[in-house]
């Protein structure tokens, strides 16, 4: 079964609505109904714009998908600044990030914490985009396939195959997330293909249809090195998702 190719702009803390509207809108009109019918368009604005892109993307009809950065794994209650899974997807969101590692690293999400907003967003039908990477220390020990093998097995643990096969993976290894220094397309693929291999290690098939990103310092010079790899369904783009150009230029990485 083909993957289709998603490319995932995570805005990280930046934009407030007002420019969060005029970023959609500016992609909207750079893309064609050719690029969504290739590749998989998402935004992942913070929580305060997500309710204005939503509203641009149904006026203007646009395909882009909207997803968000974050999420509480309970329903409600009384956790003070949190945000649940119900309101997201009533938002019409349908991807969430879950395990950045800027929230692993910054605001101490531990693998127990990853594994329940990951069921929490798939209990409201959404998507989750599950981050898993390695440091630079790691890397230099030879520790990466255990690190993002065990952060992957401690997320998707005790999940049935036709879920798996409709998740999304990340793999952003820490020393290239917003330091310019990519992960060249060999290694990243590598990295790629290991974790697919541990998927279907476990639940078969679903490895052919679970989308394994990579994220780290991708940008339009070489996004297209990246794409050419079997392994690699797209990327998930911190800082060259905030300018439309080009975020319109890594959805056409092929042109
Ligand atoms: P950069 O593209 O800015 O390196 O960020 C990558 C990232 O963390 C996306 O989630």
């Amino acid at each position: 079964m083909a993957r289709k190719d998603l490319i995932a702009g995570n805005w990280k803390m930046n934009a407030t609505h007002l420019e969060a509207i005029q970023m959609v809108q500016k992609l909207g009109y750079r893309l064609d109904p050719s690029d969504y019918d290739r590749v998989d368009v998402l935004v992942c604005p913070p929580f305060t714009s997500l309710r204005s892109v939503q509203t641009v993307i149904e006026a203007d009809y646009l395909r882009i998908k909207l997803g968000a950065q974050n999420v509480h794994w309970e329903s409600g209650g009384a956790y003070t600044g949190e945000v649940s899974p119900g309101m997201l997807a009533k938002l019409g969101v349908s991807y969430v990030i879950v395990g950045h590692s800027e929230r692993r690293q910054l605001f101490g999400e531990d693998d127990a914490v990853v594994a329940a907003k990951l069921r929490a967003v798939l209990g409201e039908g959404m998507t989750p985009i599950v981050c898993v990477g390695e440091t630079l220390e790691q890397r230099e020990q030879e520790v990466t396939e255990q690190v993002i093998g065990g952060q992957l097995q401690a997320a998707l643990g005790g999940l049935d195959e036709a879920t798996v096969g409709g998740l999304v993976v990340a793999y952003e290894p820490i020393w290239a997330i917003g330091t310019g220094r990519t992960a060249d397309a060999d290694t990243a693929a590598a990295a790629c293909g290991y974790l697919r291999e541990q998927v279907r290690s476990q639940w078969g098939d679903a490895a052919d249809r679970t989308r394994v990103l990579y994220g780290g310092s991708v940008n339009p010079g070489n996004v297209a090195g990246l794409m050419a790899k079997r392994d690699i369904d797209g990327g998930l783009v911190g800082g060259a998702s905030l300018d439309p150009d080009q975020m319109a230029a890594l959805v056409r990485y092929w042109v």
